[in-house]
């Protein structure tokens, strides 16, 4: 249902219905909310509709019933929670990924197939939808805090260094494209080049590279019509993975292809799920968290990664710090760091040298 307020703009609807006082009888009737009749003109839609939706929405928390007005109850959305769920750029928003669940849904009509023979749904299966989600989830952490909280830990500053003075860049997953226009507007004198197989991505890449006025600062590589692009165009001073590792069908394949293209005093900077090796993940992901990362799991990552022959499917909770110790080592790395950032508590970082 958060679907449906967030496609059809209802949460900002009730926000500035509140906001502007335009209520008539907002004095007259103190403590009173957004009736669905209000909220059903204001968005131009069928008032039964809209009255049953706000009763759902309120039964789960995401608005708050206030006084009624003779038999019609009124509705209103915390500041809190508008934030969460409209402003994309806000560091609480979480509403990419929520939107996105219904085209995650989409897909478990088609599991059963999947467990029996054993093969997963590509990325791409799951329509521009999926790459759409996940672009709207990850636009705050590139905006607020991947230049400006992650990337200050990596070597105690050396590369921000390394980065300020021009190097460089690869970014393998790069997905629709919103760390390479943060990479590009922070480090003008960078060469930077990003990579991706997700068709739907690679269109979005294009679109958000050239709003911000970008595309001929960055190069971006379809690796499914190219395999080879990421060697033919190294070497690299520094490469990134956002949340790509434990959704390749070979991450083992990708640790060795950055490896022989990464520069000897170059670095790798991998970004993935929180979890822990024991996989008591309810320890890190509290509140049934970890529940919802299962899900997406079974719909999205794991399936992903099984979805090219001999694929190793980690799943969404799957690049522990020993499969990262264990892969990076059969490739020929020879140290790895990892360290945590208080801004992103849902992820791991992981730092690897050649
Ligand atoms: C969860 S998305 C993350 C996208 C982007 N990094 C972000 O954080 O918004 C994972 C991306 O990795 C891409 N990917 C997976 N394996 C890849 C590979 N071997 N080379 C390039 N891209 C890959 C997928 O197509 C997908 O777009």
């Amino acid at each position: 249902m958060v679907y449906i307020g967030d496609n059809l703009d209802l949460y900002r609807h009730i926000f500035r219905l509140m906001e502007e006082g335009s209520l008539p009888l907002k004095q007259l009737t103190p403590g009173r909310g957004v009736t669905p009749s209000e909220l059903a003109t204001a968005a131009n839609l069928h008032e039964r509709w809209v009255r049953e939706w706000m009763y759902q929405q309120a039964s789960c928390g995401v608005l708050d019933r206030r006084a009624d007005i003779g038999d019609e109850a009124t509705f209103e959305i915390s500041e809190a929670m508008h934030n969460v769920l409209t402003d994309q750029e806000n560091t609480r928003f979480s509403c990419g990924m929520l939107s996105g669940f219904p085209f995650l849904m989409d897909r478990v009509v088609a599991l059963p197939k999947c467990f029996s023979t054993g093969e997963g749904l590509t990325y791409d299966d799951g329509g521009v939808n999926v790459a759409t989600a996940i672009e709207r989830q990850h636009t705050k952490d590139f905006k607020h805090f991947l230049v400006q909280k992650v990337l200050p830990k990596v070597r105690n500053g050396e590369l921000l260094e390394k980065l300020r003075s021009g190097c460089r860049i690869a970014e393998i997953g790069c997905g629709a494209g919103a760390s390479l226009v943060a990479l590009a507007k922070h480090f003008p004198k960078c060469e930077i080049h990003g990579f991706e197989t997700s068709q739907h991505a690679l269109q979005r890449s294009k679109v958000n590279l050239a709003a911000a006025g970008l595309l001929d600062r960055v190069q971006i590589h379809d690796v499914f019509s190219n395999p080879n692009a990421l060697a033919t165009n190294g070497p690299y001073d520094f490469a990134l993975c956002f949340d790509v590792l434990h959704d390749a069908p070979h991450p083992d394949e990708l640790m060795e292809s950055v490896r022989q293209v990464i520069n000897k005093d170059g670095c790798w900077l991998v970004v993935d799920i929180a979890t822990c090796d024991d996989r008591a993940v309810d320890m890190v992901h509290k509140g049934g968290k970890a529940s919802m990362y299962f899900g997406i799991s079974l719909c999205l990552c794991m399936s992903s990664g099984l979805s090219a022959p001999g694929g190793m499917g980690l799943g969404t909770l799957g690049f522990t710090k020993k499969v990262a110790r264990s892969l990076s080592e059969k490739a020929g790395w020879s140290d790895m760091i990892t360290f945590t950032v208080s801004e992103m508590p849902t992820n791991s970082f992981f730092v690897f040298s050649p």
